[in-house]
């Protein structure tokens, strides 16, 4: 999500600072910062709104003092807080004289943020951040070290981080940490680097290091120190990189797509983060829609476009039987050219990855005017969508590139169900321990989907056997029909073959006809209430001479003997399937499209962002 890069031991650091921001700029970002410790002080300069780029920040420190000590510099993807200079990162204490980047999210903030409220700290901004700034503060206070200080702020931290810390009082020293986000160390001819990327520092030093999990890394000119968080001394992993600039940006992946899917536990892991409060109740603070406004709901609209579309429909079964509330899923361009019945007790949800397709954000523009209440469910905080609905629930995937959406997709699923939840939590239509045995299935959704994704070989060795096939029907029931739809746009969009996505139970209404020997048929055969019918339709579909693929759930072998191939998920609750099962669908057309020769990253005729009627 947001980038990172420290060196000590250069005199002249902004310039590398500044070149490495650059390396990272790629990744998408909303503001950027450095901080130089010169003099015996900390000098910052931020860049946010409208002016945010390293262009700009480059434009604001070039009356930087020079002579620097240590040195920090960050882009920040905006998760807590708008995209203000005061949310923008370095952040400091309340001395002025330790400051801090950060990426990744600080899961009990809030309570940090009391306590250090209370305890006559103050805060300047609206991050979950700054609050580690005090919290080291507050050690320091005691007499410890800056290293010190930080070991021990970071027992009192959940969530995810890597930090890196500079302070004036000793000022060649960094101190680096991090849990669950990545963090490479670097050294050459008496300098010492850091950054959340490798991209960052390749044109500095190849001898990289790796940091793990609740490591610190202590960094002075030429030498690195690492220990665990107890303080006991390790041993850093030495990581050998021959890529290029270009691989190293997509992080030895063969395109950004790959990429990107590689990082969908983790898109999904984040957006679960800071959802519970203290006794295990859903807490959407963020959300700025409060209990009340959404006691009053009575009904559901959601509305999106293209893959976010398919999230939405996921969303309506998973409303529609927690919440037991009407639920209408819309396709955003339709639904502003008819007459949507809504009042002032509608909750519009408008999903959007950029948050700013335009004709999703004209179809929320419609419900407000109709007098809805709007939501937003969008990947990039103070989108133009964010900004102009009444509550935003942000999902936290971090910058998608490849144009065709996979972690925001996965994102959008989770969050669209957290708020089917929070429904249910404040109609009182599930009890509190059904709500946490849905989330704690969810909490379980990362690993399940790191098994999935490490099957990909399994998906390859189908699709190889399918390259000559032009026409693929996509079929599934319940929330297998959204997966059955995302699984055709996927193969449309990337392999630019014939791809059908239907509800298993219209196929003989119609479609069944076109079905022949050499027609492919993907079944989403994961468990649901409807699976059994599903295995009607699909014997069906062989008598007739289509070749079967199966997604099926580890362990059905009744399912898997239907199937002339067969592509193993682990199983979950079914609600929950389409996040696990979409993965062999995305792995499916991302190889037939390699296969074919097509560039996954960049399909024709298509935009990331569609602005545009
Ligand atoms: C498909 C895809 C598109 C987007 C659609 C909506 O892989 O990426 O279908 O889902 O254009 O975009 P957002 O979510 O930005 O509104």
């Amino acid at each position: 999500m947001c980038g990172i890069i420290g060196v000590t031991g250069e005199a002249d650091a902004l310039p590398v600072i500044l070149g490495a921001l650059h390396q990272l700029e790629y990744r998408g970002y909303d503001s950027a910062g450095v901080a130089l410790v010169v003099d015996g002080e900390i000098w910052r300069a931020r860049a946010a709104d409208g002016t945010h780029s390293v262009a700009d920040l480059a434009v604001l420190t070039q009356d930087a003092p020079t002579g620097h000590a240590a040195a920090i510099g960050h882009t920040r993807w905006a998760t807590h807080g708008h995209p203000t200079p005061e949310n923008a990162h370095p952040h400091l204490d309340c001395t002025g004289r330790l400051a801090l980047i950060h990426n990744g999210i600080i899961e009990n903030h809030a309570a940090l943020r009391a306590d250090l409220l209370a305890d006559g700290h103050i805060m300047t901004s609206a991050t979950d951040t700054e609050v580690m700034a005090h919290l080291i503060e507050r050690h320091l206070a005691r007499g410890l070290t800056l290293t010190e200080a930080t070991r021990a702020a970071l027992h009192a931290v959940r969530g995810a981080f890597s930090i890196a810390v500079v302070h004036a009082d000793e000022p060649d020293t960094i101190v680096a940490a991090r849990r669950s986000t990545p963090l490479v160390l670097g050294l050459e001819d008496g300098a010492a680097f850091l950054a959340s990327d490798i991209p960052a520092l390749l044109s500095h030093t190849r001898h990289l290091y790796a940091l793990a999990d609740d490591e610190v890394a202590v960094l002075t000119p030429g030498n690195i120190a690492v220990t665990t968080l107890d303080g006991d001394p390790v041993t850093p992993q030495q990581l050998t990189v021959d890529w290029d600039l270009e691989a190293a940006q997509k992080d030895g992946y063969d395109d950004f797509m790959s990429k990107e899917m590689h990082e969908q536990p983790a898109a999904v892991a984040n957006t679960l983060l800071d959802r519970r409060g203290p006794s295990g109740e859903l807490v959407l603070d963020e959300m700025r829609l409060g209990p009340e406004e959404l006691r009053g709901i009575d009904k559901v609209f959601i509305v999106a476009c293209g893959s976010s579309y398919h999230s939405a429909l996921v969303a309506k079964y998973a409303i529609e039987q927690w919440v037991k509330l009407p639920t209408e899923v819309d396709i955003a361009s339709e639904f502003r050219y008819r007459d949507p019945v809504l009042t002032e007790r509608t909750l519009c949800v408008g999903v959007s990855q950029s948050g700013e397709t335009l004709d999703t954000s004209e179809a929320m523009r419609e419900a407000s005017r109709l007098g809805a209440k709007v939501l937003v469910v969008s990947n990039v905080v103070d989108s133009s969508m964010a900004r102009a609905a009444d509550g935003v629930l942000y999902t936290r995937a971090g910058p998608e590139i490849g144009v065709a959406s996979t972690k925001c997709h996965l994102a959008q699923i989770v969050a669209l169900q957290i708020l089917g939840l929070t429904l249910a939590q404040i109609h009182g239509t599930l009890t509190p321990a059904e709500i946490t045995a849905v989330l704690d299935a969810m909490d379980a959704l990362p690993g399940l989907l790191t098994v999935a994704l490490s099957r990909a070989a399994d998906v390859d060795e189908v699709a190889s056997k399918l390259t000559d096939a032009r026409d693929f029907f996509f079929l599934g029931r319940h929330v297998g029909f959204p997966m059955a739809l995302e699984g055709a746009l996927k193969l449309k969009e990337l392999a630019y073959l014939r791809a059908e996505g239907y509800a298993a139970g219209e196929l003989k209404h119609g479609p069944i006809a076109l079905i022949e020997p050499g027609t492919i048929v993907v079944g989403i055969a994961t468990r649901n209430r409807l699976s059994e019918k599903l295995l009607s339709n699909i014997a069906e579909v062989h008598s007739r001479g289509a070749t079967v693929v199966l997604v099926a759930d580890d362990g059905d072998d009744e399912v898997g003997a239907l199937g002339d191939h067969v592509l193993w998920v682990p199983p979950t609750d079914p609600l929950l399937s389409p996040v696990v099962g979409v993965i062999p669908l995305q792995q499916l057309a991302y190889r037939l499209a390699t296969l074919h020769g097509h560039d996954v990253d960049r399909p024709r005729n298509l935009a990331k962002t569609v602005t545009v009627e």
